[in-house]
């Protein structure tokens, strides 16, 4: 597995590939690998001839004051991680190759990256289009891939790639969770025990909302608060928000109905943990 630093190099190595007429698969990281990541990597090696993953701690999507500084990083051990799903090339640029001074260019996804995350993590949603545009314009892969659990993420960049024409094909995999539903995400590492078992709320809260949804509850706010109890019963939470949106849209329902999405953002001490999950109402 090569592990390439300059937008060069990993130019050189898609041509090469490009070349041989290879199919190019492209798993966007920030690193500190863990299962939901390795997932990733494996579906794009089942579905194409050539398997790149970046690695990049993009800072235009950290706000001031959020943890860009101690975002944990392990080149060494991500590399074994990575050749062990069957990645084939590692992008893993420094700061100065992918924002070079005198940097201008944004890309704004408009609607969608105003709601959630977007709401309570301003430029947040701007900076992952940013770069994820510039890696599918680096890369050009055929297919890119993201997970679940950042589903707001993962429709912000269908919606990119459809808008700005992107030939490329976003695959997206179900959230990856422990044995006991915590979902995965490189940012547990920074809970204590205590404040690990006190995270569990997170997915107790959507399994609450999702029970409530199938025994016939339709008020969004009744489902809301129910989830928004379940998180305050743990000592040391804190509500960024509780949502109950539609599922394409992304806009808060009064009424519950169609694909509905239940996402949640909660502090768990000083760490800020996401989750969600999608409900299909029928009726
Ligand atoms: O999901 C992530 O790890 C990041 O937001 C991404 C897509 C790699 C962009 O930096």
């Amino acid at each position: 597995m090569e592990v390439l630093t300059t937008i060069a190099a990993i130019r050189n190595f898609v041509m090469a590939a490009r070349r041989q007429g290879k199919s190019i698969g492209l798993v966007p990281t920030m690193g500190y690998l863990h299962e939901g990541h390795l997932a990733l990597a494996r579906k794009a090696r089942e579905q194409n001839d050539v398997v790149i993953m970046s690695i990049f701690v993009n800072p235009t999507q950290f706000g001031p004051g959020e943890d860009l500084e101690c975002y944990p990083r392990d080149l060494e051990r991500d590399q074994k991680l990575a050749a062990g799903a069957g990645v084939d090339a590692i992008f893993a640029p420094g700061a100065e190759e992918m924002y070079p001074p005198g940097y201008a260019t944004y890309v704004q996804v408009e609607g969608l990256t105003e709601v959630l995350c977007g709401a309570s993590r301003p430029g947040h949603f701007r900076g992952v289009a940013t770069v994820v545009s510039k890696l599918f314009n680096i890369v050009q892969p055929d297919r890119a891939y993201f997970g679940l659990k950042d589903y707001q993420q993962a429709v912000v960049i269908k919606r990119l790639a459809r808008d700005l024409n992107f030939p490329v094909d976003i695959i997206t995999i179900p959230t990856v969770r422990e044995a006991d539903g915590l979902a995965l995400s490189s940012r547990n590492k920074y809970l204590s025990p205590d404040e690990r078992r006190w995270a569990l709320a997170l997915y107790r809260a959507l399994n609450t909302g999702a029970a409530l949804i199938r025994s016939g509850e339709r008020r969004a706010a009744v489902v809301r608060d129910a989830m928004a109890q379940e998180i305050l019963s743990r000592p040391r939470t804190r509500i960024d928000y509780v949502a109950v949106n539609d599922a394409e849209t992304l806009e808060p329902l009064d009424e519950i109905r169609g694909r509905v999405l239940l996402a949640l953002a909660a502090w768990v001490g000083e760490t800020r943990l996401i989750d969600n999950m999608i409900v299909e109402v029928k009726d």
